[in-house]
């Protein structure tokens, strides 16, 4: 595994040009070592996936394009994959046998917050989205506040923790007839609270608060996105009587919502799958996956003269 996370804590966040010139270093790199490590060769290889979109197209676009030179290398075919569907897929790493269908499943990432629903393998619809922030760029957002480094997740739930979630934050369209959601009114009623803890102890702006506060933001905070996710995710599994609940995308490495989503499947005689930590931020092997299941489900490889970054491709 090669990651570019100290990279982007320089500059608080991923500057595109940054992670594309970083993706151009490490990916022939990275590729030979996969092989090594699978004990294979390109020879042995009968597809090539790639991740076209959606995302930050100068990212993309080293991907497909150093795909294409492999593919005209070895004279073997590619399956463009849908990064989401990278995610969606990566819980059948794991869990492929013996799932029962249907799934309600719950993509939580950097860039997107998704409820999709999956009669099988090669059945699945959006039924809900973020109307504004991704549940993984409120965590990052609100983890700037708090003075946290990038990524902000982890450090909210190490922080989380240690404190308690004794303030009231809001719970964004919880109770409204739809699967969708809205982070950013969170987001920013976490600023206020800030703003209004450092105006009444008249502490400069820079200052920081006490690190017990901070502990009690974090907590109420992940507590009040966790509260959305669950309650939106276990609607949509009574209303369309799902039989498995999936979590996965970064979001899902958070521990706490791991642990209330499994609390609440349970109680419901519900399976529960998620992958292993690792596989919840992104990586290659949910890649490789949902291209697998894109084959099974009849798809056929293309020509690399087919294949194209899409940024902004649906899933
Ligand atoms: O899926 P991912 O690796 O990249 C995208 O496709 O965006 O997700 C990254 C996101 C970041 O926003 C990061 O803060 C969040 O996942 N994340 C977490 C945790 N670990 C990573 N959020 C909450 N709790 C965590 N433990
Ligand atoms: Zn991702």
């Amino acid at each position: 595994m090669n990651s570019q996370i100290k990279l982007h804590r320089a500059t608080g966040g991923i500057v595109p040009e940054v992670a594309a010139r970083a993706h151009i270093k490490n990916i022939l790199p990275i590729t030979k070592l996969a092989l090594k490590k699978a004990k294979l060769n390109l020879e042995n290889i009968d597809y090539l996936a790639v991740t076209a979109g959606p995302g930050l197209v100068v990212s993309l676009i080293v991907g497909v394009e150093f795909v294409k030179g492999l593919s005209l290398a070895t004279d073997k075919p590619i399956i463009p994959t849908n990064h989401m569907a990278g995610h969606l897929y990566s819980v059948f790493i794991k869990h492929a046998s013996a799932v029962k269908f249907p799934i309600v499943a719950l993509v939580v990432s950097g860039g997107h917050t998704m409820l999709v629903l999956m009669k099988s393998f090669s059945n699945s619809k959006v039924i809900g989205q973020t109307v504004d922030d991704a549940a993984g760029e409120a965590f990052d957002k609100v983890a700037r506040l708090l003075n946290l480094p990038y990524p902000g997740g982890p450090k909210i739930s190490k922080l989380a923790k240690l404190g308690q979630a004794i303030i009231q934050f809001p719970r964004p369209m919880l109770h409204e007839n739809n699967y969708n959601f809205s982070f950013s009114g969170l987001k920013t009623a976490v600023r206020y609270y800030i703003d209004d803890l450092q105006k009444t102890k008249n502490l400069p702006r820079t200052k920081t608060i006490a690190f017990g506060t901070r502990a009690d933001i974090a907590a109420s905070f992940q507590q009040a996105i966790i509260d959305v996710l669950v309650g939106k995710t276990m609607k949509a599994a009574r209303n369309y009587k799902a039989k498995t609940i999936a979590l996965s995308g970064g979001v899902a490495a958070n521990l706490a919502l791991r642990q209330a989503l499994l609390k609440l499947a349970k109680q419901q005689h519900l399976k529960f799958i998620v992958p292993n930590y690792e596989l919840c931020t992104d990586n290659a092997g949910m890649i490789a996956t949902a291209a697998y299941f894109k084959l099974k489900a009849g798809y056929k490889p293309v020509h690399f003269s087919k294949v194209k970054a899409d940024p902004n491709w649906e899933l």
